[in-house]
């Protein structure tokens, strides 16, 4: 039985380097273990309670289902501003008002990356807050921060052989993490 990650990117930009992250993640996962990307967040209206009256918007329940079905769901995120991007924000509230709250319990990996040397390290601590709030069981250590990103990453694609290896190790940490 394969254990199954699925993965939230926190940037909507056609050349994002998170989302460059997330696509070479089912390459570097362990055998066992099978890695799928969820819908685009930028599917999801701005949060307002009205919409929500008016019953969940169908990319909310989709992603909430496939986070639910997963054994584990890792979060690939640029910093802005030093926190957490607006969109991944949006996204993290209509998840929170989804019955039952799908991230509840689930284990959580937190990667992120900056053309800067700190590696989106501030925006992981306030991620980590909001997690609180959803009873996330995330993973503290090891951490995944990419600092200089944009060197990198060629032509979409995750080439930096050192990074691939670091992702292919903390993947290994984060499946024995999930399992028990
Ligand atoms: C940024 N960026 C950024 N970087 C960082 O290390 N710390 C920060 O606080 C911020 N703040 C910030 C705010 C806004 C509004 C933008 C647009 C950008 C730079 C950011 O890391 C860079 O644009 C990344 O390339 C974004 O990730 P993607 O889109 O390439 O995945």
């Amino acid at each position: 039985q394969k254990q199954q990650f699925v993965v939230l990117t926190g940037s909507l930009r056609q050349g994002s380097y998170h989302a460059a992250i997330t696509r070479a993640l089912p390459e570097l996962a362990p055998a066992n273990v099978q890695v799928s990307q969820l819908g685009s967040i930028g599917e999801f209206p701005l949060y307002n309670a009205d919409i929500q009256e008016q019953g969940m918007p169908e990319a909310v329940t989709t992603m909430a289902n496939a986070i639910a079905a997963a054994d584990g769901l890792i979060i690939v995120s640029p910093e802005y501003n030093y926190s957490v991007p607006g969109v991944l924000k949006n996204a993290l509230d209509w998840l929170s008002r989804c019955n039952p709250q799908p991230i509840a319990g689930k284990p959580v990996m937190i990667v992120s990356g900056s053309p800067g040397n700190f590696g989106g390290a501030r925006m992981q601590y306030h991620l980590r807050q909001i997690l609180v709030f959803f009873d996330a069981k995330v993973l503290n250590k090891p951490e995944a921060m990419i600092g200089q990103v944009h060197t990198k990453v060629e032509e979409l694609q995750l080439v930096d052989a050192d990074t691939r290896e670091f992702l292919s190790k903390q993947l290994l940490s984060f499946t024995v993490f999930a399992s028990h």
